[in-house]
């Protein structure tokens, strides 16, 4: 049985704390019913809203939430800021260029303010779990009425209506994560990919990385919730669902009253019968056997796996925290790549972490040749405030990890490229999106290996499986000919 949402009257002005979220209290998670209370009903009549979305598929997904509380409160969605009554801003905490930019669209909003003195601004997501955005918000930027975390989505429609009636900033960042919010509306953006939620938080406390503070501990949702939202998406015509989680594979850790496995779990969705499952994050370290066997076993599962590797070196990877090798890495995808041998790879790396050296750097260079990745998203590392690694000595200088950072794009954009090639002739299965961003004409979609392709027809295929065969391969994508 799962609870009624009751929400507690909050305290104006309550600010997170970094220290606070890193101790891990030991509470029973428990699943609450979302629930518009009648007194907020109907509270965006005659209003508009928007919401900006930076950062990660987690952001993407925790938008759509945003957007379907806003479209049941009454409010409607516009794609112009100008015209917008309240404005989100859903945020990304990963690194200083992330927020800078947030802090940059904040300051230019005043225009916005004055030709609109009802509009609301919101700050949500991964910066407000800061205390140093809190204070910042505080203190320089009093054009922004509503900040709260990623802790609290549900309670948007209690922080509008405050602010609309109380007039005063509402701000409230919980430090530790709450329950379980399941039946919160979607307004999903596509009718055939789906993101999908499987559990929030992260344990791993990697030494640069501020999520684990802003996201809280892990928590996964229960699997009948999970399956009967993919059987719900089936139904509805949906092809693709993306399982999401900072790490996936820790799914059904803290699952107290079952032994219950993201492997289970893949292999149960695989049987629902949606035609593509993809997903991400994972950890190199939690990675199993049996959840590369559930791969190989399954043709819904698709043949791309991107598995974070963050560097080449022992020594590096120690001081992250990430608790494997360099060999066990290799051996993993080793494994991977004998059991479904078509697979594409790709990875995320950070250059330029504190203390990498010329050979630290050397070895991450050999292992992206070992690897054969097909694509990365790659970073010099970038200080954040309360984790441990901003603390450590010898940082890199800028010039150093600029040099880093371009050898090592060179290097993943020839992989980039090679994974494409091997295409060439084939005939694949897309799934097609629309029309291409940069060549209008084309349409476009991916491959089950997640690769690019642009090929002509008609808009009638735009949400439909198709066969290409692929005539060209380019370093970013494919060309294909219908057949
Ligand atoms: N600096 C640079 N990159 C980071 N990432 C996470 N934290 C930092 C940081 N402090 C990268 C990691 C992660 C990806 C989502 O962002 O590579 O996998
Ligand atoms: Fe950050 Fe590491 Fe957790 Fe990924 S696994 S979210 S890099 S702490």
């Amino acid at each position: 049985m799962k609870k009624q949402l009751k929400s507690k009257k909050y305290s104006l002005f309550e600010a997170p704390s970094l220290s606070d979220a890193k101790m891990r209290k030991k509470h029973d998670i428990e699943n609450i019913v979302f629930e518009i209370d009648q007194k907020y009903q109907n509270i965006g009549i005659n209003k508009t809203y928007m919401v900006k979305t930076y950062g990660c598929q987690g952001n993407i997904a925790d938008s759509e939430k945003i957007c379907g509380i806003m479209d049941n409160l009454g409010f409607v969605e516009v794609k112009d800021e100008k015209c917008a009554d309240v404005l989100f801003f859903n945020t990304c905490a990963i690194r200083e260029n992330a927020e800078n930019r947030i802090y940059g669209e904040l300051g230019r909003l005043y225009p916005l303010k004055v030709n609109n003195p009802n509009m609301l601004i919101v700050l949500c997501g991964c910066m407000p779990q800061e205390e140093v955005t809190v204070n910042n918000i505080k203190e320089k930027y009093p054009q922004v009425d509503i900040v709260f975390g990623t802790h609290n989505i549900y309670k948007i429609p209690e922080y509008i209506y405050d602010a609309y009636t109380e007039k005063k900033r509402v701000l409230e960042v919980f430090s530790y994560e709450g329950d379980i919010i399941e039946g919160i509306p979607l307004k999903r953006d596509s009718k055939v990919k789906a993101w999908v939620d499987i559990m929030y938080g992260c344990d791993e406390f990697c030494t640069y990385c501020i999520v684990p503070y802003t996201r809280g501990s892990e928590r996964s949702r229960r699997p009948n919730d999970i399956i009967n939202e993919v059987k719900d998406l089936v139904n509805k015509g949906y092809i693709e669902v993306t399982l999401l989680g900072q790490n996936v594979n820790a799914y059904g850790k803290d699952l107290k009253d079952m032994d219950y496995t993201f492997a289970n779990l893949l292999e149960d969705l695989a049987k629902t019968g949606i035609k593509r499952i993809r997903y991400t994050t994972s950890h190199p370290r939690d990675l199993d056997k049996e959840t590369m066997d559930v791969m190989a076993k399954y043709k819904n599962i698709m043949p791309h796996l991107h598995l974070p590797v963050q560097s080449g070196s022992n020594d590096i990877l120690k001081k992250m925290n990430r608790k494997y090798t360099k060999e066990m890495y290799l051996d993993k995808i080793n494994y991977l790549k004998k059991v479904i041998p078509s697979i594409s790879l790709t990875t995320d790396i950070i250059v330029a972490f504190p203390n990498e050296s010329e050979e630290d750097f050397e070895e991450t260079l050999d292992l992206v040749r070992k690897a054969d990745f097909e694509g990365a998203y790659t970073f010099i590392y970038s200080k954040r405030k309360g984790t441990p690694a901003a603390t450590y000595d010898n940082q890199i200088d800028p010039v150093t990890a600029k040099r880093r950072l371009l050898t090592l794009n060179k290097l993943i954009n020839e992989g980039f490229a090679k994974g494409n090639k091997r295409f060439e002739g084939e005939i694949l299965e897309i799934l097609v999106e629309g029309y291409s961003e940069t060549k209008n004409h084309l349409l476009c979609g991916y491959t089950g290996n997640n690769k690019l392709v642009n090929f002509e027809g008609d808009e009638e295929l735009i949400g439909k499986l198709v066969k290409v065969k692929i005539t060209k391969a380019y370093t970013w994508h494919l060309r294909g000919e219908l057949i």
